[in-house]
């Protein structure tokens, strides 16, 4: 297969169910691959790291948007973005980074374990309930699309009772994440964001009025003190970036974790008393099954990587989750292995803006899976597991259980 036709066929219903023989059909080309004038796309390891890591290739902020999609700016959904650090480079992405990275480093994030050691439990404790008599429970609504809302709810200041509706409203933003093909789906990413601001900017004034000791309190102190440091926009489009950024991707993570260990009943056993094995099985999730399988980055200048040459305005189209199966890299890469030591996938992204999230989302299934997996030995799939249509932030929509526990 052609690489373009490869390329396209990602953008496709059929790709977007098993986009990894697409992946290894550009691969057959090569590990930066020029798939049409001004697009490459990079599936091996080394290409995608060296790529994430170069200062001369950037992010899309609003200049690149308004080259690839003059009419952004009338979507709240995409500006609000815009504001964030995930699309802005040095120096604003730095400044706005600085803000907030304290609160994210391993030994901070450690503190939260009772929270989510808390939040997982009462998590359980419905699915409990809902599967008594051995009813079928959604352990994707039930279970890890609330976790990851309900922790990083308690660290921006949140109102607790209204962690679903935060779940509702991130998910119809987050197909803003992927593309904007769909008009009607990022005309609900709109709606979902107006609302959202529009509850961001009360809390924002309560906080003020306020301070607790939580992130937007923090945030609001700081740009009060110096709006150079941080604009109310910045604000604002930060605060839905931490909102969203950790919540689908963690979900997925914990949702294809629980998958793989009910499907494979001795790892389900290892992960309920071995620690060290939990770490692994973690990250050999994040590798085979990435939640973000692409990013992008755009050339500053004409260049050269890895022998091609690369000109000013090109887009790179980084695909973490084909460098993560990358066989120079990987031994039998297809292959679901717990084994593999120091296996570094490209899940959380490289350089920069490197996840800021990674070692809360590592924490968050470290200590979900065991407890799922303890509190439910008999638990089992009681239907299909399916997967949303989405390329870009890809998981399980549904995974249906028994928990085995009594009625
Ligand atoms: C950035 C993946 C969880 C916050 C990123 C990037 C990736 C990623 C690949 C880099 C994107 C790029 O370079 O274009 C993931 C995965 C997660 C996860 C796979 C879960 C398994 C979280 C969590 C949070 C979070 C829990 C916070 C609550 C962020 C932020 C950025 C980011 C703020 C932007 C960093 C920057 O631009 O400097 N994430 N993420 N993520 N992530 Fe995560």
């Amino acid at each position: 297969m052609e690489p373009l036709a490869a390329f396209r066929a990602l953008g496709t219903e059929e790709g977007r169910q098993d986009p990894y023989p697409l992946y290894e059909a550009i691969r057959a080309h090569g590990d930066l691959v020029p798939v049409k004038p001004g697009t490459f796309v990079a599936v091996g390891y080394r290409e995608c790291a060296r790529i994430l890591r170069d200062p001369r290739l950037q992010v899309q902020d609003g200049t690149a948007f308004d080259r690839i999609y003059p009419d952004w700016r009338a979507h709240s959904s995409v500006r609000a973005f815009t504001d964030s650090m995930l699309y802005s480079n040095p120096p604003v992405h730095g400044r706005q980074r600085g803000t907030v990275n304290t609160e994210f480093t391993p030994q901070q994030v450690a503190r939260l374990r009772p929270v989510i050691v808390e939040t997982v439990a009462g998590l359980l404790d419905r699915v409990d309930d809902l599967g008594a008599g051995g009813s079928a429970v959604d352990l994707m609504d039930e279970f890890a699309t609330r976790l990851p809302i309900a922790v990083v709810s308690a660290m921006l200041g949140f109102d607790e009772d209204r962690v679903t509706w935060f779940r509702d409203l991130a998910t119809a933003i987050a197909v803003a994440t992927d593309g904007f093909g769909d008009a009607d789906a990022l005309a609900t990413a709109d709606a979902a964001m107006d609302e959202l601001a529009e509850h961001f900017e009360g809390l924002i004034a309560r906080k003020r009025g306020c301070p607790a000791g939580d992130i937007v309190s923090s945030l609001v102190g700081l740009h009060d003190a110096d709006s150079a440091r941080l604009s109310h926009q910045e604000l604002i489009g930060n605060m839905m970036l931490l909102l969203t950024a950790g919540f689908e991707t963690t979900a997925f993570l914990t949702g294809d974790g629980a998958l793989m260990a009910i499907a494979n009943p001795g790892y389900a056993a290892r992960l309920r008393t071995d620690d060290a094995f939990t770490e692994r099985y973690v990250e050999e999730v994040l590798r085979v099954e990435p939640p973000v399988h692409v990013t992008s980055r755009w050339a500053t200048e004409d260049l050269v990587m890895f022998g091609t040459r690369i000109p000013a305005g090109a887009r790179v189209v980084v695909v973490l989750a084909a460098g993560n199966r990358d066989p120079r890299r990987y031994p039998d890469p297809g292959r679901f292995d717990p084994s593999r030591v120091r296996s570094q996938p490209l899940s959380f992204g490289g350089g920069i803006h490197f996840c800021l999230g990674a070692a809360l989302a590592r924490l968050e299934a470290r200590i979900a899976l065991p407890m799922l997996f303890r509190r439910f030995p008999g638990i089992a799939l009681a239907g299909t597991a399916t997967y949303r249509d989405r390329w870009v932030i890809r998981g399980l929509r549904t995974l249906p259980v028994t928990t085995g526990a009594e009625a």
